[in-house]
């Protein structure tokens, strides 16, 4: 197997792209698929302030590896969703990426914000686990950005995530969330920091490798709560069907992306209010974070 760019041995090959590449040459194609989806959204301009969500995997800690190298003033944000063993190896690699690359990071326990760790959020929501953890997740990012001036919140999801996402809402013809489902998101409200996910161009295989090169130690294990979760199912389908045929999951995502997206898109954009309790946003008057915080304390 030869490298496509300079024709030396590869160490890696990519079916989709017809490709293979030696590892200098797979680092910089990695690259350039990251500074292609910045640039193709409009993502973050050049030196801005971003704040990276990472969790300890493999994507979220390539992503911010990437960024850190590309110049932008990065800093990581870790939310200790207090799962156990899992939680504290997690954190431990995020700790100890930030030290190596001498860049900072915040650590934010979700306990401290709604009064109990995951587990506990599951038993009284008695809903997936992912329900509780996800909206706590995407409350606690918004608010981290607020509170220390970033203007955008950047996270490791991939090509795998994003086309699994999409097979989900597909499936359920979750026509609310068709919109939704961008690489990028704009801010629609000045207390809503944009989101972005410069990797949505990268599959899972291809973070895998660029973390491994890069000798970024990663938490390999998935979260214990995760098993059985329907996107793991959706993500298992679409791996059978990557097989089978390469690129599939790209022309799913791409060209619902390119060719069907615009046919979802709201006429009005959502009318957004600040919550009662927290001044962050919400569609109500009450937002779903302080909801489930008060379900928390009538329970615990
Ligand atoms: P997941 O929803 O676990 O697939 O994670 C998707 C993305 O959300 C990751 O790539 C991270 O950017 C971010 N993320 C997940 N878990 C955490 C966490 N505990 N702390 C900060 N960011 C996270
Ligand atoms: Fe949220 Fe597993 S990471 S429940
Ligand atoms: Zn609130």
């Amino acid at each position: 197997m030869k490298c496509r760019k300079c024709g030396g041995a590869a160490v890696l090959e990519l079916r989709r792209h017809n490709a293979a590449f030696c590892e200098p040459d797979f680092l910089e194609f990695f690259r350039n698929q990251v500074r292609e989806a910045i640039r193709k959204y409009r993502m973050l301009a050049p030196g801005e302030r971003v704040l990276v969500a990472v969790s300890g995997g493999k994507d979220s800690l390539a992503l911010w590896d990437v960024l850190i190298d590309e110049g932008y003033q990065t800093t990581g944000l870790y939310l200790d969703l207090g799962i156990f063993d899992y939680s504290v190896e997690s954190k431990a690699r995020c700790e100890a990426f930030a030290a190596r690359r001498a860049a900072p990071l915040i650590v934010s326990r979700v306990a401290d914000a709604i009064g109990a760790p995951v587990p506990v959020i599951k038993n009284v929501t008695r809903r997936p686990p992912c329900s509780g953890c996800g909206l706590s997740k995407r409350y606690l990012m918004n608010r981290a950005a607020l509170e220390h001036g970033f203007p955008v919140v950047a996270t490791g999801h991939n090509l795998d995530d994003e086309a699994a996402t999409l097979f989900g809402s597909v499936m359920h013809w979750q026509t609310d969330a068709l919109p939704r489902q961008s690489p990028a998101l704009a801010s629609t409200h000045p207390k809503l920091v944009r989101r972005v996910k410069p990797l949505y161009r990268l599959s899972e295989r291809e973070t895998a490798a660029f973390a491994f090169l890069r000798r970024i130690d990663y938490i390999v294990e998935e979260c214990p709560f995760a098993k059985g979760a329907t996107s793991i199912q959706h993500k298992q389908i679409l791996d059978r069907m990557e097989d089978a045929s390469p690129g599939a999951k790209h022309n799913f995502l791409f060209g619902f992306l390119e060719k069907a997206q615009p046919a979802f898109a709201r006429a009005e954009p959502v009318a957004l209010n600040e919550c009662a309790r927290c001044g962050q946003v919400t569609t109500g008057t009450l937002c779903a974070f302080c909801k489930l915080a008060d379900q928390v304390k009538r329970a615990t």
